[in-house]
């Protein structure tokens, strides 16, 4: 069988690893994404040379449709914001209707936790049912990627959707051991430039957990959540490891703490070293700077071994497909 897949909203791409790891015979036959850094990162860790597009302009006629449309405006911190970015998932139901009669077999889609929000719902239920009345049945779940073997909380809402009565049973994704932060931490002497990692700015320094007595802590609960120092597992991988709230930071043999390196972060989103390799030839890491663009690719995507687990079940048999043969993937 050889997926043909198609990336919309693709970012730098979790969807075609997720089915290269699974060892499927995997084609793009299209990639839509309209920042270019996004585009030249898929492109560099693949044969593809791709432009920018937009969602909005772009039509095909795929088996299965994933979608991780931009949730910025879903997150906690812009909870009142009611019109925006989130509202890019309905382009997908605007999508599957100028199909014609054509309908992708299964659609999936993946979100922060805030999509499920009371402000937000809204917009959710309006795509459960227009997913319904084009003749889906949905089943959505909160994942998190440290049930994957990630030793990462990331906690992301997937909504299966399948044409037809089957229903996706979460419960058969196959759940991994946790694996240690050892496989993902670099040693200090392997970090180039290591100072530029090292947290110096008061307002971080005033935020680790380690630094502050219970008191504070206890007098600070409702205010802001401190910053914790990575041991087994981290928080949330976001956009840049010095924002609160923060992935974690890990303490250094001198006492001090240092912010996990750009190769970290891809790595704790399940990404391996030779696509960072990759990307350093892209985008080369400057001396005394960390890499915006580098934190920000990976903290955008989706954990790789999540969609994997997806992936397994769908491609498992167990569904009948339209054309068995050449099953087209959009992500
Ligand atoms: C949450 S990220 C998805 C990341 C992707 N799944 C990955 O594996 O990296 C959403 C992506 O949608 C892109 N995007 C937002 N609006 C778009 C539009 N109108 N057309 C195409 N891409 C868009 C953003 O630049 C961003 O990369």
């Amino acid at each position: 069988m050889q997926l043909k897949l198609l990336s919309l909203f693709g970012g730098i791409g979790a969807d075609i690893k997720a089915a290269k790891r699974l060892g499927v015979k995997v084609k793009t036959i299209d990639y839509v994404e309209w920042k270019a850094n996004r585009v030249k990162a898929y492109n560099a860790m693949n044969p593809f040379r791709y432009e920018t597009q937009d969602v909005r302009t772009w039509d095909l006629k795929p088996d299965i449709l994933v979608h991780g449309s931009p949730c910025q405006d879903n997150s906690a911190a812009n909870l009142n914001d009611d019109k925006g970015r989130s509202e890019l998932l309905l382009e997908t139901i605007r999508i599957v209707k100028e199909m014609g009669e054509w309908r992708p077999k299964f659609v999936i889609w993946e979100n922060v936790r805030g999509a499920l929000f009371k402000a937000k719902l809204p917009i959710f239920n309006e795509y459960l049912k227009d997913m319904e009345s084009l003749g889906y049945t949905n089943n959505f779940n909160i994942e998190n990627a440290m049930d994957y073997g990630l030793p990462q909380t990331r906690e992301r809402v997937f909504c299966v959707s399948i044409l037809g009565n089957e229903k996706f049973d979460f419960s058969k994704l196959r759940k991994r051991p946790l694996r240690s932060m050892n496989e993902f931490q670099q040693c200090e002497s392997e970090i180039k430039n290591i100072e530029k990692y090292v947290v110096n700015i008061p307002s971080m320094l005033t935020r680790l957990e380690d630094l502050a007595s219970p008191e504070e802590i206890e007098a600070n609960k409702s205010k802001f959540r401190y910053i914790k120092t990575i041991t087994e597992t981290c928080n949330t991988i976001t956009e840049r490891p010095d924002r609160c709230p923060a992935a974690g930071v890990f303490k250094m043999k001198d006492g001090r703490y240092r912010y996990p390196t750009e190769r970290e972060w891809w790595r704790l989103m399940d990404f391996d070293d030779e696509d960072f390799d990759l990307m350093l030839d892209v985008f080369p890491i400057k001396q005394h700077q960390r890499s915006a663009t580098l934190y920000a690719l990976a903290g955008n995507s989706i954990a790789v071994c999540v969609l994997e687990a997806i992936f397994e079940v769908i491609l498992s048999g167990e569904y009948a497909m339209q054309s068995e043969e050449q099953l087209q993937l959009i992500c």
